[in-house]
């Protein structure tokens, strides 16, 4: 029997947002493979290996995916969100890259996810209708000088920007140290959402202006949307609209 890898996105969190696509994936897999608590959200069923792991092993859990599907599984290696966005996909193809070279011969499939930026965005409204650009603020797996950098360039460029792993309990002060450099760059009000645990029961929204942004009204569950200074606020009685206009002037 041949056996296929598919790395495959379960979307921000509700069952409503998983492609039919994955749901399809997931349900011919003999193997599931991934960070512990996106496997957790895979149903249990007869014939079906759960396969968890820490989130610090991503590159041993890409082989060893590889090496089941190479075995004749049927693997789905699960990220949250969308697969390629700061997520599994790369951390497989990096693993075919340096693994034996019968891997560059396996069915391998990238199932499109809903990321977390999107469903963030389609929260509060349409933050992210003009140009923009998304940042993994983590600094984990790069230096935190090049974080800056590109901080201050996406400023200068008047990008929206959208905050990936804004800030970790390990290193919270890379999120503070951010803000500060954002708050130095730009003199107005632009919005700022913080969306956490969004389309779980736990969700909170968020909208403050600039100034008034604090590290602590984000954790790791959190996107955080900055606007541009084109992005725009429609107060009412419910939540504010937080938009940017499809159109940048001359
Ligand atoms: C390692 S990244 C994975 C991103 C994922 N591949 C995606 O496309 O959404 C994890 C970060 O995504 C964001 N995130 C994931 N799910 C979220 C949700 N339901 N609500 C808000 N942010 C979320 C958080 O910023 C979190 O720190």
């Amino acid at each position: 029997m041949s056996g296929w890898l598919a790395i495959a996105g379960l979307g921000p969190g509700s069952d409503a947002l998983v492609t039919p696509e994955v749901t399809a994936a997931l349900a011919e897999a003999t193997d599931i493979v991934g960070y512990i608590p996106y496997v957790a959200r895979v149903a249990p069923r007869p014939g079906l290996t759960l396969h968890a792991s820490d989130n610090r092993v991503e590159l041993d859990r890409a082989a060893h995916a590889l090496a089941l599907a190479a075995a004749g599984r049927r693997v789905v290696v699960v990220s949250s969100g969308d697969p390629g966005v700061f997520a599994m996909a790369s951390a497989v193809f990096e693993a075919v890259e340096a693994g034996p070279e019968a891997w560059r011969d396996l069915d391998i499939r990238v199932l499109p996810g809903i990321t977390a930026m999107l469903a963030a965005a389609a929260r509060a409204g349409a933050p992210l209708g003009h140009d923009f650009c998304a940042i993994n603020l983590s600094d984990n797996l790069k230096p935190w000088a090049l974080v800056e950098k590109r901080l201050r360039l996406s400023v200068e460029a008047d990008f929206a920007m959208a905050f990936y792993n804004p800030r970790s309990q390990a290193r919270p002060e890379g999120f503070a140290r951010a803000l500060t450099l954002l708050q130095s760059l730009c003199a107005d009000a632009r919005p700022v959402i913080f969306a956490r645990a969004v389309t779980t029961p736990e969700e909170t929204i968020r909208v403050v202006p600039l100034p008034e942004a604090r590290p602590e009204m984000a954790d790791m569950r959190t996107m955080v949307i900055v606007g541009s200074s084109l992005t725009r606020i429609i107060p009412r009685a419910a939540a504010p609209i937080v938009y940017t206009p499809r159109s940048a002037p001359e």
